[in-house]
């Protein structure tokens, strides 16, 4: 019966076209923007060190799990989980997975849109040779100054940021609505390639400053758990907190793009010959590379000028534009990297979009186009919650009684209840679902496997025992159980 499903939104043009654009999908601001500030923030290498152990236990195997319930499904990821849930005598349900996904997506979009803004918005200040004038400044605390003047600027303007979030969902709608080869397909194809080629440029110059590349190094990779659980440790008091634990895992699945559909519609359109496990394996190794790559590059740096490694979100904004300045040929490597990292940011906003439009697709008869017009109008409108966060709203911090929270702007909020509460649960549930509760036979039968398989063992030990472990420990950890 599976074998008669057919995607109505068509599908992948060949087995690399979906190791692109999952590759788009998971690449994006999540490694570039993201894995440096919050490994800054969180002490470094011990961090990077659970993230890790994260995306191989359980990123890994998830992402599988994922690929597979869409490829069976081969619908947007509510009506698959519907079709799966029959298929295999489980309970409606298990639905849900797909509407906390509808949820997540609008959220995750929103923001995602806002971030990509900021991308946008450092283009033109590149192209204009603006940081060029780093190399005429003669402290670094003048230098560092100077890059965190210009991103503060740049922030605490709300009309501003509404521009380029406003360009960037539009030219998202515009992608999503060209459907699955027109679109999606097409945008990736040499974007991505591109902007590893100038990431290794940039490793290039970061190798050159010597000492402070080294010492990049030995952030990254130094292992002090103090650094992760006890974040802030003045002379007199030291608390723990698990709370560097639970971003490291939030942040596996936000990178690998897990946990909300965007992966398992992405599946749905791959042809029922590939091997899924193969192709999801290049998708992981080249994310992972890509964000340590980001960290190699931006650390060395930070620590070149000065920057606080817990310097947070504007954490890239504010590093890179200082390198760019000083190095030969600045303003043109600058400007392509900020439109590079806008494509990255837009392949994966497209996918962050395409579960809500595939499933609208299906539910409703008005046309592609008119429904990704509506669904980026309101992640567009809910996007103005973190625009504002960064200015005229950033002093509200409705959790500051919990010391966790203390101090969140609604936009961290926003981050950590998608990211690291409702990724990871989303991820959780379809672990659940294709381990304990689909027929092995419909999940060896595409995985083209048997359950002697070795390889299939492990996975499915990690499925059903790590990833549950995993998520739950961490979130008893969070919530203060064993502090
Ligand atoms: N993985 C993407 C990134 O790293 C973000 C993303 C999250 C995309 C969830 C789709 C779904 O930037």
């Amino acid at each position: 019966m599976n074998e008669e499903r057919t995607s109505i939104h068509g599908q992948w043009s060949s087995k690399f076209a979906f190791i692109l654009a999952a590759t788009g999908c998971a690449v994006g601001l999540g490694n570039i923007w993201k894995f440096p500030y919050i490994t800054g923030e969180n002490g470094g290498g011990a961090f990077v060190i659970i993230y890790l152990i994260c995306i191989v236990l359980m990123g890994l195997p998830v992402m599988i799990a994922e690929v597979l319930l869409g490829r069976r499904g081969k619908h947007s990821p509510i009506n698959s989980m519907r079709y799966i849930a029959q298929e295999e005598s489980a309970s409606r349900w298990w639905q849900l997975i797909g509407w906390s996904g509808v949820v997540a997506g609008f959220i995750i979009l929103s923001y995602y849109s806002v971030i990509a803004g900021w991308s946008l918005a450092y283009i033109p200040i590149m192209a204009e040779g603006t940081f060029n004038v780093v190399q005429s400044l003669s402290s670094p605390e003048a230098v560092k100054q100077f890059a965190q003047n210009n991103f503060a600027t740049l922030i605490s303007n709300p009309i501003t940021l509404i521009g380029w979030h406003t360009a960037f969902m539009a030219v998202t709608i515009i992608m999503v609505s060209g459907g699955v080869k027109g679109g999606l397909e097409r945008a990736v194809q040499f974007m991505m390639p591109a902007l590893f080629v100038l990431l290794l440029v940039l490793l290039g110059y970061a190798i050159s400053t010597g000492d402070y590349f080294i010492k990049g190094v030995e952030f990254l990779f130094r292992v002090d758990f103090e650094a992760l659980f006890y974040p802030n440790c003045t002379p007199d008091s030291c608390e723990f907190s698990g709370r560097g634990v639970l971003v490291a895992m939030g942040q596996a699945f936000f990178t690998l793009s897990l946990g909300m559909g965007s992966i398992m519609v992405y599946g749905a359109y791959l042809s029922q010959k590939t091997s899924i496990a193969k192709t999801t394996a290049v998708v992981v190794a080249a994310d992972t590379m890509i964000a340590i790559l980001a960290g190699l590059i931006i650390f060395p740096i930070v620590f070149s000028n000065q920057l606080a490694p817990g310097a947070g979100p504007g954490l890239v904004f504010q590093t890179l534009p200082i390198a760019f300045g000083q190095m030969p040929w600045g303003t043109f490597f600058g400007t392509l990297f900020f439109i590079l990292l806008a494509f990255a940011a837009w392949s994966s906003s497209i996918s962050i979009a395409e579960p809500v439009v595939s499933w609208l697709v299906e539910a409703t008869s008005l046309s592609r186009r008119v429904l990704c017009i509506f669904v980026g109008f309101l992640a567009w409108f809910i996007g103005l919650i973190t625009v504002f966060s960064f200015n005229i709203w950033s002093e509200v911090k409705p959790l500051s009684n919990f010391t966790m929270f203390e101090n969140s702007t609604l936009f961290d909020l926003l981050d950590f209840l998608t990211v690291n509460i409702m990724l990871p649960l989303g991820g959780l549930a379809m672990a659940i679902f294709v381990a304990w509760v689909m027929r092995s036979r419909s999940v060896t039968q595409e995985l083209k496997t048997t359950e002697s398989s070795v390889l299939y063992r492990l996975w499915l030990f990690a499925l059903r025992f790590i990833t549950p472990l995993g998520v739950g420990l961490v979130f008893l950890n969070a919530i203060g159980v064993f502090s």
